[in-house]
Order: structure tokens, then sequence, then C-alpha cells
């Protein structure tokens, strides 16, 4: 398969950033990925997306298989036509919105059988067809592995055999990935808050040789329920198993303080509903934490959300006015507060990606640290 050039230009401490060139253009790292579930990334026009500063954008399987079906979105031309994004996308591969979603699922070596969450119909996703949905249908430029998220809390034989569902089904979607021209494939490590599991699912991984190996090492199973510390835990004890030279992506995560501590610890990709979910609710987040807009303070404010962010939602419409359109549950309150949310996230990325440039990121970490009251 193809293996992306990964060209990181600074480091300092495990933070890094570069440039990982994909053919349908280049992704600044570390960057933070919107969220496009169902090909549209929730209330924001892709050139709105686009101008937030977004290098590429997350597409799902799950959602796209069942409506309006991947055999469509191929018919009609693929989930970059189709959605109208013509920079990189990558999908998941569907086995972690099985497990959050739908309502009856069982899991077996072949795959996993489930009921939709739209109409109760029912699907079988093995990693063949994950691959097959992903790359040929979707046409994804950057697919993962089809992985089984492991509960939180599981016991260390829960985990174990969890994560070694995963190594065996990371192995079969490999092979379906085969010698794809201009299309990568991205591991997922498993092993919930356990080291030696870790590090098992990394080295074995690691050393996949099929067409090369994969493109890239996912972190998965973070972010459902085990807390920062833990989670920044397992970043420590993961990441020195990984290769410096592939992009490392800690997938569903984060709020902005997350992103900055996971970036000291090597990270360099991320997605997360964050931005545009809370935002649907009114949330505005900032350097300090969230604030809801709907609070009454805001009644007669009229500053911007924030003048320093180059984008028409943060600087273009008042405090007082937002605050009206979400009390009055009007769209253009939650369009205009994901699309400013999305602004402020690829805003923290670009200052991240500067300070680390320019061997200032961990000053501009421990300012964070001591802003930040979410
Ligand atoms: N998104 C957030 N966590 C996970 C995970 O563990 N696996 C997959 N496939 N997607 C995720």
């Amino acid at each position: 398969m193809a293996i992306f050039p990964f060209d990181i230009h600074a480091s300092e401490g495990k933070a890094r950033t570069g440039v990982l060139k994909t053919p349908r253009g280049d992704i600044r790292t570390p960057a933070f990925m919107p969220v496009g579930t169902a090909g549209t990334v929730k209330g924001v026009y892709m050139d709105q997306v686009k101008e937030t500063g977004a290098d590429i954008i997350l597409g799902n399987t799950y959602h796209l298989m069942l409506r309006p079906g991947a055999e469509r979105v191929k018919k009609l031309g693929g989930l970059h036509k189709f959605g109208g994004w013509s920079g990189p996308i990558l999908t998941d591969s569907g086995g972690f919105q099985v497990w959050s979603l739908s309502k009856l699922r069982k899991m077996s070596e072949e795959g996993v059988e489930f009921q939709s969450h739209l109409d109760g119909s029912r699907h079988m996703l093995s990693p063949e067809r994950s691959i097959e949905i992903q790359a040929d249908l979707l046409g994804a430029d950057i697919s993962m592995q089809l992985d089984e998220c492991t509960d939180f809390p599981s016991t260390h034989e829960q985990a174990k055999k969890s994560m070694e569902l995963s190594l065996r089904w990371g192995k079969r979607s490999l092979a379906a990935f085969g010698d794809r021209k201009d299309q990568t494939l991205f591991a997922i490590i498993q092993g919930s808050i356990y080291e030696d599991l870790r590090q098992r699912s990394a080295e074995a991984s690691l050393s996949e040789t099929t067409s090369g190996g994969y493109g890239g090492f996912a972190i998965g199973g973070l972010a459902v329920g085990e807390g920062h510390e833990a989670m920044c835990n397992v970043l420590e004890f993961t990441v020195p198993h990984l290769p410096e030279s592939r992009p490392r992506y800690l997938m569903g995560v984060g709020k902005p303080i997350d992103l900055v501590e996971s970036v000291a610890r090597g990270v360099d990709m991320f997605d997360c509903v964050i931005p545009t979910r809370s935002g649907r609710h009114g949330q505005v987040w900032t350097d300090e934490g969230p604030y809801n807009i709907k609070r009454a303070e805001f009644a007669e404010d009229q500053a911007p959300l924030d003048g320093s962010i180059k984008c028409e939602a943060s600087q273009s419409y008042s405090k007082a006015y937002i605050h009206h359109l979400i009390r009055s549950k009007e769209m253009l309150g939650a369009m205009i507060l994901s699309w400013h949310n999305i602004a402020y996230f690829e805003d923290l990325m670009a200052r991240i990606r500067t300070a680390i440039a320019e061997q200032r990121f961990k000053d501009f970490a421990d300012s964070f640290r001591s802003n930040w009251k979410g």
C-alpha cells in the first residue's frame, strides 16, 4: 500500500511538528480533524471548514454504510465528490460506532454483527467488508483497521482477549487492503490501561509487513471513562513503542487541554465531535475552557466571540446575537458556534505547531495549563 511521506520539521521533547503528504494534499501536524460523520461536518459548510485551516476531515463507515449506503456513495462518485470536500479524508472503520451506537451487537472471530440504530436492520461488519467500504466505496485516503474498542473498565484478561482480537482483525484488514496506490491504512493500538498489553499491541502491529505494513498508528480505547490522568499515563507508556517515523493518531480526543497534553506526549493527529456537538448546545470553547452563551450575562454583550481568530463566526457576530439565536433555538446559532469552535480548535493546533517550530512549546503548554479552568 501507499505509505504517505511524513516529514518531521521540528521537535521539542516528545512533541513534534511536520507534514503528512497525501495525494489529496498536505496535512500539517499536530492536526485536528473535524468530524464529518455522515458526509457533513454538522452545521458547517465545507468551504468554512477549509477556511478554519482544517487540512483533513473524518468520515464514518458505520453511519454511511447504513445511510445512504456505501454502494450508493460509490455510485455518486465517492465521498469526496458526494460531500464536496476535495482534501484528504480519514474514515473510521466502524467498530467503535457499533460499540457505542448499535442496539444489539454480537462479536465473533469473523466480525461484528449488529442492528442499525436507525431502523433495526441487521448488518455484518468484517475486517474485509470494512476495508471494502472505506477504501473502495467511500474512497478514503486513510482507512482504519477494524478493531474492538475495549470496554472500560476491563480486567487484564478481558482487555487482553479484546486486544488480541483487534490484532487479528488488523492483520486481516492489512491483507484486504493489499497494494492500493494513493491510499493508506492505519493500525489501532488497544490494551486499555495496561502497559504490557499496549506494548504487545504496538509491537505486534509494527511487525506486520504485508504490503509494507501500516502507514500510521492510532491509539484507541481512550476517552471512554478512564479520565484525563489515566489517559495521559497510557500515552506516556504507549507512544515510546510506536515508530518515530510514522504519524500517531489519538482517536476521539478531545478537549483543548487533552490536545496540549497529548502533543506533549508525542501525538500527531486527533479527531473529536466536541466542537460541533457542544456548539449545538451553546458551548463556546476558549483557552480557559468552555462557557455557555445562553448565560444571562451575554444578553447585551456586544463583543465578538474571539477577535483574535481569523474566522467570520468568531469576529462578525456579537455574543448578544448568538445568545439570542441559541435561546430561540434558531439553527443559525448552532451553525455559528460550530463554525467558531472548529476555528478555535484549528487555531489552537496552529499555535501548537508554531510553538514547537520555535522551540517554545514547553512554555506554551505550561501557560496553557495554568490558564485552563475547564
Ligand atoms: N474512536 C475513538 N476511540 C476509538 C477506538 O478505540 N476505535 C475506533 N475504531 N475508533 C475510535
